[in-house]
């Protein structure tokens, strides 16, 4: 299995206390703001805020990996005032924000079909990703026009592209380096506010064993409190990743590892 980090379906992959990966849809912006009388653009302008707390609080907590769905694929469909408003603010974050995570030790990165973008963004990104390159205390993924489904199409073209000879055969270690956030390892625990119960094409591929909290609490209204509730669901659950409450107790694995198994977490 090519790259670092354990696939959940391949092999059994190392579990803490603390999930190494927490993945947010940061859903309620636009109800917070009408439940104040305020225009939605208020909600998510307030909504930055909480990015800004949830990263501090990532940070004191050891989560290494904290990804944002910050505009789904399917948002280009809300009203055009709407959408200006979230790319301007994008880049008002982003100019705002950019000193501030590179002195706390923060690696930005932007995935998700940029090729929408306008330049200034784009160039915004790019500066933002490089600048903050060599950091190592928190990995922050902004999912900017992303879908799931365009991740998993682009990376089944570029391994069609790369290896036509194996068509037919692909297996899972020859997609996964492609998928755009093969940096990181899958999603320990996955969270959405605002109380919808569903994944609205995030990150399909990579939820196949992350463990789901769902709150009502709005985007603008999740706090440390709040976010300490769901990591502390996520320490009640037993991961078994296919296997029996009573292998979970025992030392030794009762399945054999498959040969791709054997190559993790070396
Ligand atoms: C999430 O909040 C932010 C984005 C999708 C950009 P919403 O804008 O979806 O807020 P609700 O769901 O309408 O309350
Ligand atoms: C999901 O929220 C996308 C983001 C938070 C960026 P939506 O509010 O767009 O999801 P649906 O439309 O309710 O499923
Ligand atoms: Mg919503």
């Amino acid at each position: 299995m090519a790259g670092k980090f354990t696939s959940s379906t391949q092999a059994i992959p190392n579990v803490g206390d603390v999930p190494r990966h927490i993945a947010i849809i940061m859903d309620g912006n636009g109800r917070w703001a009408k439940q104040r009388f305020m225009p939605r653009v208020a909600g998510h302008k307030r909504g930055v805020e909480t990015v800004r707390a949830m990263v501090k609080a990532c940070i004191a907590r050891g989560v290494e990996y904290l990804t944002l769905f910050a505009f789904s694929s399917e948002n280009w469909r809300r009203p055009v005032e709407e959408v200006s408003f979230l790319m301007n603010l994008f880049v008002s974050a982003l100019q705002g924000e950019i000193g501030k995570l590179h002195a706390n030790g923060v690696r930005l990165k932007v995935v998700g079909d940029l090729s929408a973008f306008e330049p200034r963004l784009l160039a915004l990104i790019r500066e933002g990703e490089a600048k903050t390159a060599n950091n190592f205390r928190l990995t922050l993924t902004i999912a900017a026009n992303y879908g799931g489904r365009w991740d998993i199409l682009q990376a089944m073209n570029q391994l069609a592209l790369a290896h036509p000879e194996k068509a037919g055969c692909y297996g899972e270690p020859d997609l996964a380096p492609h998928l755009v956030m093969a940096y990181a390892p899958e999603p320990d625990l996955f969270i959405r506010t605002g109380g919808e119960q569903r994944i609205s094409n995030f990150l399909l591929w990579q939820l196949a064993y992350s463990e789901l909290h769902f709150t009502d609490i709005l985007w603008p209204d999740f706090d440390d409190a709040a976010l300490d509730a769901a990591i502390g669901s996520y320490r009640r659950r037993e991961r078994r990743f296919g296997r029996t409450s009573e292998q979970l107790g025992e030392r030794t694995p009762a399945v054999k590892p498959s040969p791709s198994a054997m190559d993790e977490d070396a």
